[in-house]
């Protein structure tokens, strides 16, 4: 559910015409509305509301601090994977406490910042990477709270881009060795063991495999239970998909009543990772149609956002629903709605059909809220586009449009001695 719909055929954010906000703040423009939000965050807090939880929000899938900070307020954590998101995060006011730390490539540096910071627990993906937090942790006389993420093995039937709980998969550590890697964690000095962590992929839209994984997680946990290890907190990672297209994903509600029983009479603190779940349908991506184009087999509408903007439908040939902000009586053409990237890989949608539209026309990208602006970058030296919020009939801009200064900020001309 969210609140992109049309009034009178026009497509409105909440209470405001999407091409007024086009027109006040220029195309490309991510717009995100406030009340999809809270209605997303809310629906993990109600729905699990029996037991002691934290919504940890993925801030990969969208970092702007608006939406970090608005979930915060709503009683949110934060699932970081690097030293940035840990600032971004604290700087949005999450507390410490609800902070987990995932990621295979931890750096010293970023180590050492969430020590200081005293996060939650570090999700901690291989021997390795254990022994040096412990490093780390030593060398700053304090102790480093852990999790292991436990790779369960289970196939979580969605894009093989983004399944990440596969044996084949460079993350966790494998569900045979788990028991081993406990065992060292509790022989290392300036570690404490906190909880268990799993995350098996991205856009799931069956519940079958939540359970399944959870169902084997628990078997660790009780095995560790055996070998004196207490955890405290699960975390079941993120993953919960979302409507791109005609897709029936699970809720969270839906998710609850299938692992809360599962999780009867243990006294485990449940952490959840959320990302596209509660961003991904709270925002869209506006376009203008610079040029129709045609080719002998193609029809082109050329947009003025590209991959670089939103980068899905290239690298995962993902489906984006793409519709006139103005409803038109017009037939429908089959198109491909391509960026101004250099690139053969540049395209917002393919073979789609789609309202025939002129030029200077707006479209929406819709579902565009999660992994759009986060993955998004300056190729081809282009400035990365404008973010607004809207709530009811208020909007503000929360982030704005990059200038060409921006693309070289930072650049420096060598001054090398002549040879
Ligand atoms: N926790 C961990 C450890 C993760 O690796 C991820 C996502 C999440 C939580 C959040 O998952 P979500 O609830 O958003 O499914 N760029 C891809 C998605 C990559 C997801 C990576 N990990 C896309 O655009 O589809």
């Amino acid at each position: 559910m969210h609140f992109f719909q049309f009034k009178k055929g026009e497509l409105y954010a909440e209470d405001v015409p999407v091409s007024k906000l086009a027109e006040e703040f220029g195309t490309p423009l991510y717009i995100y509305s406030h009340k999809t939000l809270e209605r997303h965050v809310k629906a993990y807090e109600t729905a699990f509301q029996s037991i002691p939880h934290v919504v940890c929000y993925a801030l990969k899938a969208n970092s702007n601090a608006a939406i970090v900070k608005l979930i915060g307020e709503l009683g949110g954590g934060a699932d970081v994977v690097s030293g940035g998101e840990l600032y971004r995060a604290l700087k949005a006011g999450i507390p410490a406490k609800k902070i987990a730390y995932a990621g295979v490539g931890k750096k010293e540096d970023e180590i050492r910042l969430a020590l200081k910071s005293k996060i939650l627990m570090f999700n901690v993906e291989s021997e390795q990477e254990l022994i040096e937090i412990d490093r780390v942790a030593g060398l700053m006389k304090t102790k480093a709270p852990i999790a292991l993420r436990v790779n369960p093995d289970v196939d979580p039937q969605t894009h093989p881009y983004i399944s990440t709980g596969l044996k084949k998969n460079k993350f966790g550590i494998p569900f045979e060795e788990a028991i081993e890697h406990y065992r060292l964690a509790a022989r290392l000095k300036n570690i404490e063991i906190v909880g268990i962590h799993k995350h098996i992929g991205s856009q799931l839209t069956k519940i079958s495999p939540f359970v399944d994984a959870l169902k084997r997680i628990l078997l660790l946990v009780d095995e560790l239970a055996e070998n004196g290890i207490t955890i405290s907190h699960l975390d079941i990672g993120g993953g919960l998909g979302i409507t791109y297209n005609d897709e029936t994903p699970p809720d969270p509600a839906m998710l609850a009543k299938n692992i809360l029983p599962l999780l009867k009479g243990r006294k485990l603190t449940l952490v959840m990772e959320p990302g596209r779940s509660i961003v991904g349908n709270a925002g869209i991506l506006v376009t203008k149609v610079l040029y129709l184009k045609k080719s002998p087999v193609k029809n082109f509408v050329v947009v003025d956002a590209g991959m670089n903007d939103l980068v899905r439908p290239s690298i995962y040939d993902a489906y984006h629903h793409v519709q006139p902000v103005v409803k038109s009586r017009r037939k429908n053409m089959v198109v491909d709605v391509v960026g101004p990237i250099c690139e053969s890989t540049d395209f917002l949608a393919k073979d789609r059909e789609i309202p025939a539209v002129n030029q200077g026309e707006l479209l929406a990208v819709m579902s565009a809220g999660a992994y759009g602006f986060s993955m998004s970058s300056q190729y081809n030296s282009r400035p990365r586009v404008a973010e607004v919020m809207v709530k009811g009939p208020e909007y503000a801009l929360i982030r704005k449009r990059e200038t060409y200064a921006d693309i070289t900020r930072g650049e420096m001309m060598p001054e090398f001695k002549k040879q």
